[in-house]
């Protein structure tokens, strides 16, 4: 097995946990960082794609791209799939994925349950909003963002018209989303990997001044069980995205669950210390068989 892992993540956690597992493993893995690669648009073939270096073509390229610099990897990365080395995920759907917008269109549009969101416009009415979506309170959500960046809880009528005033200063668009309160402050994350639920966990917010459940924040990780509802719904948000490893992210509570997002590079080291397991030693070789068969 030869995989190039493509992340500009070059210190995190879970880069170093691939590199890891791919070394004890002797599974052969080159780090490829995009944005420090001088690469040959008009390439005919992986061996001509970096001048000056040699490089062989991979089995496949495990992409873990989502927030960070973004535009830097994109073309690098349509051009590797170009010549046809499959890319787990794809061009395509990492482009769907990262809009939250259209990421919830194509959930609903398959019928899976997300949160009632409406997308604000610079001329909105106070009215139509109120009428629209249920609140206070509400979620308030860039259309672009991660980690729970541009993510805010509006508890009064009030903030919300002056959030949006604000925001508008900054973002052309911004979504409105109803407040979930059921399980409020925690949501499970599902770990799906070629079609398969493979691991979830309940992630906490640290404390109860915060509504995001967010690792990166602080948040808290622990272990849940996968009940069949849990895998259904979150094996069908991933293949309704086209995602062929995502990360889950379920919100409310059994029998009303709904997708909060999906998130097509999750982060391997917070679920693998809640399942106590190194998932990386599961993943890499379950996308490898993804690809071949
Ligand atoms: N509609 C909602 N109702 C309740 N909590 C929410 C809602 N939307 C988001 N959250 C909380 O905020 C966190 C971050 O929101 P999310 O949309 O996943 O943004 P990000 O992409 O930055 O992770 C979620 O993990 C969840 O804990
Ligand atoms: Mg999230």
């Amino acid at each position: 097995m030869f995989f190039w892992l493509i992340t500009h993540l070059e210190d995190s956690a879970t880069t170093k946990q691939i590199l890891g597992a791919s070394a004890a493993q002797g599974w052969r893995c080159d780090h490829v960082v995009p944005r420090r690669q001088n690469y040959l648009l008009t390439a005919t073939s992986i061996e001509e794609l970096f001048p000056g270096e040699v490089r062989e073509k991979p089995d496949f390229c495990y992409v873990r791209m989502g927030s960070s610099a973004f535009i830097e990897g994109f073309a690098l990365l349509s051009k590797i799939a170009s010549l046809g080395v499959p890319c787990i995920n794809s061009p395509e759907h990492l482009i769907v994925q990262r809009d939250k917008a259209q990421a919830l269109l194509t959930l609903s549009q398959a019928g899976i349950p997300t949160p009632r969101t409406l997308v604000i416009g610079r001329s909105y009415s106070k009215d139509s909003i109120f009428r629209s979506v249920s609140g206070p309170p509400w979620v308030l959500k860039s259309r672009f963002g991660a980690k729970g960046d541009g993510v805010m809880l509006v508890e009064s009528e009030r903030s919300l018209t002056s959030a949006l005033d604000w925001l508008f200063g900054t973002y052309p668009q911004v979504l409105l989303q109803e407040f979930i309160a059921a399980q409020a402050g925690t949501d499970i994350r599902v770990l799906v990997v070629a079609g398969k639920a493979i691991a979830a966990m309940r992630r906490s917010a640290p404390d109860k001044n915060e509504f995001r459940s967010n690792l990166f924040l602080g948040g808290r990780g622990q272990r849940v069980e996968l009940t069949a509802e849990l895998t259904t719904l979150a094996e069908d948000a991933a293949s309704a995205l086209g995602l062929t490893i995502a990360g889950v992210d379920i919100l409310g509570e059994a029998g009303s669950y709904v997708v909060c997002e999906v998130n097509s590079s999750p982060g391997l080291k917070g679920l693998s210390d809640a399942m106590g397991e190194d998932l990386a030693l599961e993943v890499v070789p379950r996308l490898f068989s993804a690809v071949t068969h």
